[in-house]
């Protein structure tokens, strides 16, 4: 199977041992807390999953700055992403061994135990140039620019031993895997090229067609299907409806046994070309080959260029640095002409007219005003969720 990023061996950060791990929440009642904002809550949850391998905790601040400028740590290490730990609690000390809270359970469980080795004030000329850097802009509206900027001037940083998976676990319990149960299942299908499809939608048509054309151009032997569970902005179709509707399309439209059905828990950073190399590093630690980067991966707005997200791997990622390989789609849309849908890049006989294009916004607004989506976009059972879903929000 191929390795994981970085290292020979997974190395989730979660305790697995579950003597040591009860030994360990009876000391965090003891220890100082720091309550977690989301953003370093899910950095945790997908350290303790092996997601973030090699990574063995929170980075420091001139890791923070290089990852920032040029995706690789002071000693090296390819990672397209700070994963920090930064808060406005001016409490902690280094040398600290603190108890992290999850802001997003009801009494801020303890979510991981950390070993503080450095603790940094950021200025604000250094949080910016980390933000430039990431998302390629510091306009405020940009929902992760925003994020970024509202976490804290300090940064904490050191290992951390990961303790639960928050709210992911408990409210998705059949989709919520780990790096490591992923891992375990793609070799118990005896998988060999698995392509993984990130997605923060429900999946329309060309979603559902983007992972079939993946699958038979790689002659892949099955699909993961990744869906990100965490916070999104505000208008953005929750999780549960998500997932509802993406297992209805794959339990009527795909053979038995080809997906798999799955979700992390991380917010989206809505960092176009950044966030698609960091999904990169995330599905090479899942044990996959091959990752689908179709139009606007993870952008937001018109922030990024529509395949800004593709190129960022030939023009940034050094040769070698990643071991899975990046399944370029082109825009994908359903042609009138043929009845199916389709790569514009496969029909330059078309026109515009020719193609039935909807942007997501366009569907939220037709649902929104008790519209079904058209066939040519969503598959029927697909748009019934979403309209049942969006009815339930008027009443
Ligand atoms: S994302 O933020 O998670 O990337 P979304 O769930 O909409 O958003 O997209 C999932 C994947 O499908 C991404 O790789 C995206 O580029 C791709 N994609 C979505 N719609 C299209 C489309 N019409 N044409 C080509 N690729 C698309």
């Amino acid at each position: 199977m191929i390795k994981p990023h970085g290292s020979d061996q997974l190395n989730p950060l979660f305790v697995y041992d579950s003597a040591k791990r009860h030994t360990l929440l009876e000391e965090a009642e003891t220890l100082p807390s720091l309550l977690l904002n989301s953003a370093a809550a899910a950095n945790a949850v997908m350290l303790g999953g092996g997601y973030f391998n090699p990574l063995t905790g929170y980075m420091d601040l001139a890791d923070s700055l290089s990852v920032a400028e040029k995706m690789h740590t002071q000693s090296g290490l390819f990672f397209p992403v700070p994963i920090v730990n930064m808060t406005s609690d001016p409490s902690v000390q280094a040398g600290d061994r603190i108890a992290l809270r999850d802001p997003n359970v009801e009494g801020q469980p303890v979510l991981a135990v950390m070993d503080v080795e450095a603790v940094e004030p950021v200025s604000e000329e250094q949080i910016d140039f980390m933000a430039e850097k990431v998302f390629r802009t510091l306009d405020p509206k940009h929902p992760g620019v925003a994020t970024f900027r509202g976490l804290g001037n300090t940064l904490l940083s050191g290992p951390i031993e990961v303790l639960n998976f928050s709210y992911f676990q408990t409210d998705f319990p059949d989709t919520f895997r780990t790096a490591v149960e992923i891992r375990n299942e793609i070799a118990e299908h005896g998988w060999q090229k698995v392509v993984a499809f990130q997605t923060r939608n429900p999946m329309h048509r060309a979603h559902e067609e983007l992972c079939r054309m993946a699958m038979e151009q790689l002659g892949a032997d099955g699909i993961l299907i990744h869906m990100l569970l965490g916070k999104l902005k505000p208008g953005d179709i929750p999780a549960e409806v998500r997932d509802a509707a993406i297992r209805k399309m794959v339990e009527v439209y795909f053979p038995p046994n080809t997906v798999m059905v799955t979700g992390y828990g991380f917010d989206m950073l809505y960092a176009g070309p950044r966030e698609a190399v960091l999904h990169a590093v995330f599905r090479q630690n899942s044990g996959c080959t091959h990752l689908i980067v179709g139009r606007d991966h993870a952008g937001v707005g018109d922030y990024y260029g529509g395949f800004d997200a593709q190129a960022i791997f030939d023009e940034e990622v050094p040769a070698g640095a990643l071991e899975l390989e990046i399944f370029k789609a082109d825009h994908t849309a359903y042609s009138k002409k043929l009845n199916k849908v389709v790569m514009m890049r496969d029909v330059p006989d078309h026109t515009k007219e020719d193609f039935v294009l909807l942007s997501g916004t366009a569907v939220r607004e037709m649902l929104g005003k008790g519209i079904a989506p058209p066939p040519e976009f969503s598959r029927p059972e697909v748009a019934k969720i979403l309209s049942d879903y969006y009815q339930a929000l008027d009443q």
